[in-house]
């Protein structure tokens, strides 16, 4: 079986996980400082976040060399000995690949901006200007601006999603699957074990650049007003994953093809990983949205297996670095809430990926306007909240660095409440968040790695979850009521920081139980 499924990844937002050079940033060096961490905790691989050379105005989303590291993070040594390291502890190391752009300072735009006749002019999308002047089309970019930048030395137009700054590729031309395809087996070659794959779903262009239609006010798949139907979410994609699943599968184990693949609605997720010859696993970003309540969570779920093919692995999440933190957003930084989302991410049959800080209930930090780092959504840039919630340094201990950075460092983004959350006093307390979270993990390994479990939807009253998952048997009470349910076999694990005694099932007790508000009951189904 591909080991990734029922596989546990661990995303580090690099930058912001250890500090091993006292600069305020995190850095490789100090990813491989945490890897008895997170051999300890049970990760079976990390994702980095970018790791290529950049010049962050996109914080590595905008590569300029794809063929290196970052020198704020570190050296190619650094990654080649973080690989062998994280092998030697038995885990994998993928890396956070960008395809739909590069940044502008990239030796293919600087050249393809140099004339309109350079080797590398057809890389990117360029596009005369509109019969009566102006942009070439309607379409905007993230931040709900023009995608499009008038070159005035060629005079046309070059197309960005993203930032100006970030202009994106031109997948109609081949060179540029064959960049890609080298790029793929330089990383492969040297032992990373698969590609996240950023905008997985937006590579190609509409052929023709026809306009975007307008979105219908209450359709989720609308932005800044319009339906990306021809900007982003082409069919042709899926060629490129076809492609690239060739030559993962040339590997032993195979390399693993995991997709930020943004649709609103489960039922578009199963086309990235076409007939099990394209993305082994795709982000569920339906589910990540969903309201944190009963209903809602069965029915994603419910949907996401439906139109999977059997055997293709979901993948389970719902945090990362561009949105607010589970812990917030979900539980409004309610421990109960938070055990409870955790119980379930750790038992869902699939791979699950959890970000930095949600082992430990890391909530957002409100970053003031002052301190705000990320260009693309500071000061309310892009309509919403800055990303930079989320990008706040790990919380490894209580003290004014978090044990993020050496003491007296400045941090480069501020650091959240510390004392409330953190490794350290959270490691040596058996019921802590984290020790739940272990706890979990251990179950999960014992009764789910190795395969993607079966999943069956159980009767529960509404705002219950109850599912079976392989063996098991989660019960997720999400409501303020006390509830009584029975036959509940052999509890393994319960999320109820009250002590366990008098609540647990027995035989003795016909197997009865009461969940408390916003617990889960993880059991192993009685033979
Ligand atoms: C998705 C990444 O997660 C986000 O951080 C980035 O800004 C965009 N893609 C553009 O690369």
């Amino acid at each position: 079986m591909p080991w990734w499924h029922g596989a546990f990844i661990y995303q580090v937002y690099v930058r912001s996980w250890r500090d091993s050079d006292g600069d305020g940033y995190g850095d490789l060096p100090g990813v491989i400082d945490g890897l008895d961490y997170l051999e300890w905790l049970g990760a079976d691989a990390v994702w980095l976040s970018p790791t290529m050379p950049s010049p962050d105005d996109d914080w590595g989303y905008d590569v300029s060399d794809y063929l290196g590291v970052h020198p704020g993070l570190g050296t190619l040594d650094d990654l080649d000995r973080l690989v062998r390291e994280a092998g030697t502890r038995g885990m994998r190391v993928l890396l956070d690949l960008v395809p739909n752009h590069t940044s502008s300072a990239h030796a293919w735009f600087v050249d393809a901006r140099g004339s309109r006749t350079s080797r590398h002019r057809d890389f990117y999308v360029w596009a005369d200007p509109a019969p009566g002047g102006g942009p070439p089309n309607n379409w905007l970019d993230h931040t709900g601006e023009p995608a499009w930048t008038f070159d005035e030395p060629t005079r046309q137009y070059y197309l960005h999603n993203f930032l100006p700054s970030q202009p994106d590729l031109n997948w109609w031309n081949p060179s540029v699957h064959e960049a890609f395809e080298g790029i793929l087996r330089f990383w492969l070659d040297r032992g990373i074990a698969g590609f996240r794959i950023d905008v997985a779903h937006g590579l190609y262009k509409d052929a023709e650049l026809r306009d975007d239609p307008p979105a219908d006010p209450a359709d989720p798949r609308g932005r800044n007003g319009l339906l990306p139907a021809y900007s982003a979410n082409r069919p042709e994609v899926h060629g490129v994953y076809r492609d690239w699943r060739r030559i993962a599968e040339a590997y032993s184990p195979p390399a693993v093809l995991l997709g930020e693949t943004w649709v609103r609605e489960v039922s578009e997720l199963a086309a990235f990983y076409g007939d099990d010859d394209e993305l082994q696993l795709a982000f569920n970003f339906p589910f990540v949205f969903a309201d944190f309540r009963a209903d809602a969570m069965r029915s994603v779920v419910a949907r996401t297996f439906a139109s999977l093919r059997p055997g293709a692995c979901p993948v389970w999440t719902a945090s990362n670095h561009d949105i607010s933190r589970f812990a917030t957003r979900w539980c409004g930084g309610d421990e109960r809430r938070i055990r409870l989302a955790l119980g379930v991410l750790a038992t869902l049959p699939g791979a699950m990926v959890l970000y930095y800080g949600d082992e430990i209930g890391m909530p957002d930090v409100d970053v003031p306007p002052a301190l705000q780092r990320d260009p693309m959504t500071m000061n309310g840039r892009a309509g919403g909240p800055c990303r930079d919630r989320s990008r706040t340094p790990m919380q490894w201990s209580g003290g004014p660095t978090g044990g993020f950075a050496p003491e007296g460092v400045p941090t480069w983004l501020p650091l959240g409440d510390a004392a409330a959350a953190n490794v350290a006093d959270e490691r040596v307390d058996p019921s802590s968040v984290i020790s739940w979270t272990r706890a979990l993990l251990g179950v999960r390994r014992l009764y789910l790695s190795g395969s993607v479990a079966s999943y069956e939807e159980l009767p529960g009253g509404d705002d219950q979850w109850v599912y079976r998952a392989g063996p098991l048997v989660v019960r997720a009470n999400f409501s303020e009521e006390r509830v009584q349910v029975a036959g509940v076999g052999q509890v393994l694990l319960r999320s109820s920081a009250e002590p366990v005694g008098a609540g647990v099932a027995t035989a003795a007790n016909g197997g009865n139980l009461e969940l408390a508000p916003w617990e889960c009951v993880v059991a192993a189904e009685s033979p």
